[in-house]
């Protein structure tokens, strides 16, 4: 609690040095370690957009098992409770998804993907497909000759075309893996057995 408090503190400073015109600003954030003993150098990022903490718990645990690194996709305007009220057609949310030239804007970029090769790329599930912040994300981040795994969560929707509709917004060098959800009431035991699973065979 205390270290989201954090982040979150370090998240408003960034965002009041910021003005917003692009999508993306060009203020940048530090990429999150997981504590010394369990983070290692092994060029696997961890990068999650999660406006309701599910894929966040998921994605730290995915990040602890593969000894991975992590960044949250914040956005520059938050998503309140009512934005994400999909029995509203009119939320925020909603309004989005429905508009495939959306893209939400990001607080800020991860400082520094060249070490990494691979990046799981996590999210939830929004009217079957990826929340349209992931586009914004990958037409603005550096990822270039990388390899992405998606992975999702949603109430009960399987990850349908939710992952191969983000290919396209991403240069040719990008290699796209086969995604995977994440079912709904997984143990952390599950969600790591589910991690390794997703990069078997990768490095
Ligand atoms: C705008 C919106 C649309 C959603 N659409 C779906 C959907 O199509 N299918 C589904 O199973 N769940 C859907 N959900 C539920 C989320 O995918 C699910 O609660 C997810 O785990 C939330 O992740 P988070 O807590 O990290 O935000 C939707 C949620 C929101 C807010």
């Amino acid at each position: 609690m205390k270290r989201i408090l954090i982040v979150m503190l370090g998240l408003i400073l960034v965002c009041s040095q910021v003005f917003a015109e692009d999508a993306v600003s060009s203020a940048t954030l530090k990429i999150e370690k997981l504590p010394a003993a369990e983070a290692q150098d092994n060029g696997i990022l961890v990068v999650f957009f999660s406006p309701d903490d599910t894929v966040r718990a998921a994605a730290y645990t995915i990040a602890s098992e593969l000894s991975a690194e992590l960044f949250e996709i914040v956005p520059e305007e938050p998503y309140t409770a009512d934005d994400l009220n999909y029995f509203n057609s009119k939320a925020r949310s909603m309004t989005e998804m429905k508009d495939a030239s959306a893209r939400p804007a990001i607080a800020a970029l991860p400082e520094d993907l060249s070490k990494y090769h691979t990046v799981l790329l996590g999210y939830p599930i929004w009217g079957g497909q990826a929340p349209r912040i992931l586009c914004t994300f990958l037409e603005t981040a550096e990822l270039s000759g990388k390899t992405i795994i998606p992975f999702c969560t949603s109430n009960s929707s399987g990850i349908g075309s939710s992952d191969t509709n983000l290919h396209p917004l991403t240069d040719e060098s990008v290699v796209w893996l086969k995604g995977a959800r994440i079912k709904k009431g997984s143990t952390e035991e599950d969600i790591r057995l589910f991690a390794r699973e997703l990069t078997a065979g990768q490095e």
